[in-house]
């Protein structure tokens, strides 16, 4: 049962004494048949942070996510959350009878116009496919309109599960750069879900693991902006991260997977 549902994010009445946080969860559990796949979880994000979440797979990473965007309320704890937070998953459930604009406007309130959606297309690289159905769509581009349809939302939390999943290597490195230009020119902040240990420590501020319903681990990384695989300090952390996840780090730098 929900003991608390989401509520806009507050700003403290004393800012000495409290932080202002973009995300805080506190105690969060959430079962299922019985099982609490979140268990006890607390969690801190703040105002334009970028937190990458690793973990292995069915460990509850996109459990949390949908809590987070609000789609799943059947929990216990508590979970204070932006009221302005969009959410793009692995596939990019596009509507197949809509337009690409279309479907960036999709659930928006009002009668939004169709310069608005053009604008965030504008923004992804995806302007010249403003009426293509998505069917006509390449996997990366697929991705970058879902993208759009997230960032026309305006959000202080992009909520990410695995968004460059799907995509060949060429296209999911394109991806990941449009996603950090993105972040770093609106400032919101990002939860990004993924397998891939590279990508978390190329993007983030901050690493998690999640493990046994909690976060188990978690790490700064204190790498200077654009940052290089081959920096010595990225091997560091990918090392100690896929230690964590209990893989064993390669002596090349390879794409690592969890
Ligand atoms: N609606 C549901 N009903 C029952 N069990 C569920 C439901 N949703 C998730 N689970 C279970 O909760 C656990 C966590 O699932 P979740 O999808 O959050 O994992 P994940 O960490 O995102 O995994 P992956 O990395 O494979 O995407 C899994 O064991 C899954 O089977
Ligand atoms: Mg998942």
């Amino acid at each position: 049962m929900a003991t608390d549902v989401h509520r806009p994010v507050t700003t403290p009445k004393s800012p000495s004494t409290e932080t202002r946080s973009a995300v805080r969860v506190e105690g969060l559990t959430r079962s299922f048949d019985g099982r609490a796949v979140i268990d006890g979880l607390d969690l801190d994000v703040k105002p334009g942070e970028f937190v990458a979440l690793l973990g292995r797979s069915g460990c509850g990473k996109s459990t949390l996510l949908r809590i987070l965007a609000g789609l799943d309320r059947d929990i216990e704890g508590t979970v204070l959350v932006p009221r302005r937070k969009a959410v793009a998953f692995q596939a990019p459930r596009l509507m197949p009878w809509k337009r690409v604009w279309r479907n960036v406007l999709l659930g928006l309130p009002g009668k939004p116009d169709r310069a608005r959606a053009e604008r965030a297309l504008e923004e992804v690289g995806l302007d010249h496919r403003t009426h293509a159905w998505p069917k006509t769509l390449s996997g990366g581009e697929a991705q970058r309109a879902s993208l759009a349809r997230a960032l026309v939302r305006e959000p202080d939390l992009l909520l990410l599960d695995e968004p460059f999943g799907a995509l060949d290597a060429l296209t999911r490195i394109k991806a990941q750069r449009l996603v950090d230009e993105l972040w770093q020119r609106r400032g919101c902040a990002v939860l990004l879900v993924t397998h891939d240990v590279e990508e978390a420590v190329l993007l983030a501020d901050r690493v998690l693991v999640m493990d046994e319903g909690v976060i188990a681990y978690e790490t700064e990384i204190d790498l200077e902006r654009p940052r290089g695989i081959s920096d010595p300090r990225f091997g560091e952390l990918r090392a100690e991260l896929l230690q964590r996840l209990g893989v064993d780090a390669p002596e090349t730098s390879h794409p690592a997977a969890a």
